[in-house]
């Protein structure tokens, strides 16, 4: 299903009220894994990284105290109202679409679930390996949602039903904002076209019960795109529905499918 509102801006708006929860949701869900995936020989003292699209910020302060005094950061955004400079921190707006690299030679790049947005990812994607410095790491991490998400449990089948219907409903909102749904599938392919080495991609996924910080997500996203679900079809009874569904622990489902690509630029 699809809201049929092609517009290729970013979906989701940082300054709206659910996006502080949006954030912290995806920040402790994903931070323990991308900081396994960043961890040394990605991550070294004194390295010079670039956070792209880095939202909540919550990597670029990690990446900040694991590089040390002698590293530096600058976390960028295209609305980088949640993010604040601190010691080797810095922040700046940033529009990794249209704007060119803050600078030619980091040691780390990292930009999670922010390509996946983007309709020209491939072309952005080639201007991150050309920002790298020799030997620098590029690490992308995005969400593959191709496939339903299984649910595991569920009180009626009605209800695992009206679940698959919003989330139907959801990826056709992204698709309409120029979000490519299997993009994460390709990374790894495109890093090896940009020239990069030692490639490497882990996914990761894992059941999330009803009421879990996991499950909020789906919760805060299908605020965040209300009015486009509305305008999908969708009733403001069946999202009250699915809001309570995502809150019961009666019910358990799949979480989005975590695929996280790591590679170098010849040194
Ligand atoms: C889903 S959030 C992910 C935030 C963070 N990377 C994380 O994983 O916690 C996507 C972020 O990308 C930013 N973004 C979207 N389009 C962008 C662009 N063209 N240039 C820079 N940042 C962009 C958004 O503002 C948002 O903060």
């Amino acid at each position: 299903m699809t809201s049929g509102t092609n517009d290729d801006t970013y979906t989701f708006d940082n300054g709206a009220p659910d996006a502080v929860a949006q954030m912290h949701a995806l920040e402790s869900f994903l931070d323990p894994i991308t900081t396994r995936r960043l961890a040394r020989p990605v991550l070294r003292p004194g390295a010079a990284c670039w956070e792209v699209g880095a939202g909540g910020g919550s990597m670029a302060r990690r990446i900040a105290r694991a590089v040390g005094d002698t590293g530096d950061v600058l976390a960028t955004d295209i609305d980088p109202t949640h993010l604040v400079a601190d010691g080797n921190l810095r922040v700046r707006r940033h529009d990794v679409r249209t704007e060119p690299p803050p600078a030619d030679a980091f040691d780390l790049i990292h930009a999670r679930l922010v390509l996946l947005h983007l309709p020209d990812r491939r072309r952005v994607l080639r201007t991150l390996a050309g920002a790298l410095a020799p030997g620098g790491w590029l690490v992308v991490e995005e969400f593959d949602c191709t496939g339903p998400l299984r649910v595991l449990t569920a009180p009626t089948d009605d209800a695992a039903k009206l679940f698959a219907q919003v989330m139907d409903a959801m990826m056709g909102v992204l698709e309409d904002h120029g979000a490519d749904l299997g993009w994460a599938q390709d990374v790894h392919t495109e890093m090896a076209l940009a020239g990069l080495t030692d490639l490497d991609t882990i996914t990761h996924s894992q059941s999330w019960a009803g009421g879990s910080t996991g499950t909020s997500l789906y919760e805060t996203n299908s605020r965040q795109l209300e009015p486009d679900l509305l305008a999908a079809g969708l009733s403001p009874n069946q999202l009250n529905a699915f809001r309570r569904l995502v809150r019961d622990p009666a019910f358990a489902v799949m979480s989005y499918h975590f695929v996280s690509t790591r590679g170098r630029l010849r040194g």
